[in-house]
């Protein structure tokens, strides 16, 4: 049976009401808080930073997945690990020596993430996904939540499969953006093990019963 990991992006919360938000993804069925970082320069938004990150993180109760859409992530890596990051994805689009980034994420107790933009094939992670414990698949541009799911997303999840299986590595592969319960189990099918899911679980009218749907939904 496949136990696929439920991360809702905090992206889509009420930050006017953040504890409470936060208490529902504690008690709901999700394993993961996905957080996005966004610094205007990478991507076309500014999301918030450090002093939201430290206040999620002290009342968060599971694992803390960071996604950080910037530029030069090479100079916080050290801050998010003491913010109490569990998993630390950069974008490969955004790091010119991606081998010695992983290795600093991992030097600092996280687990290390990749990013990949929707243009970009996973094929150039071919000679480095042994280093890599989690690949984020972009099913949508990164920079805001609640647009639409890209198609082609399903063929780049299997080809992503057939190279960690080739290379015997044990890399994950979660999927972010436009996740709904019309996709969801097909995108388990084609080899995702984590779903982030932001507008869908957020502006449903029962956030606890729609994360516990995507749960079942993708248990197989
Ligand atoms: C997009 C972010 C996503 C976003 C997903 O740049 O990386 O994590 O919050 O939101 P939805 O699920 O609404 O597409
Ligand atoms: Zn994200």
């Amino acid at each position: 049976m496949k136990n696929t990991i439920i991360a809702p992006s905090v992206l889509a919360a009420d930050f006017a009401n953040l504890q409470r938000d936060i208490e529902m993804i504690n008690t709901s069925e999700a394993d993961w808080f996905h957080i996005d970082i966004m610094d205007g320069v990478f991507v076309p938004n500014i999301s918030f930073g450090m002093p939201v990150l430290e206040a999620i993180t002290k009342h968060a109760k599971k694992t803390i997945d960071v996604h950080l859409m910037i530029m030069d992530p090479d100079r916080y890596i050290k801050t998010f690990a003491d913010l109490g990051a569990n998993i630390l994805s950069v974008h490969y689009e955004a790091c010119t020596h991606l081998h010695r980034t992983l290795q600093a994420i991992k030097s600092e107790g996280m687990k290390a993430g990749v990013a990949l933009n929707p243009h970009t094939s996973v094929d150039v992670l071919e000679d480095i996904i042994n280093d890599i414990d989690l690949v984020c698949i972009m099913s949508v541009n990164p920079g805001f939540g609640g647009q639409s799911f890209i198609e082609n997303t399903y063929s780049k999840v299997e080809k992503l499969k057939a190279i960690i299986i080739r290379k015997n590595a044990s890399t994950v592969i979660e999927i972010d953006g436009g996740v709904t319960n019309k996709n969801a189990k097909q995108l388990v099918s084609a080899g995702a093990d984590v779903l982030v899911a932001g507008s869908f679980v957020f502006k449903a009218e029962n956030p606890t019963q729609t994360i516990a749907d995507l749960k079942a939904l993708t248990t197989i």
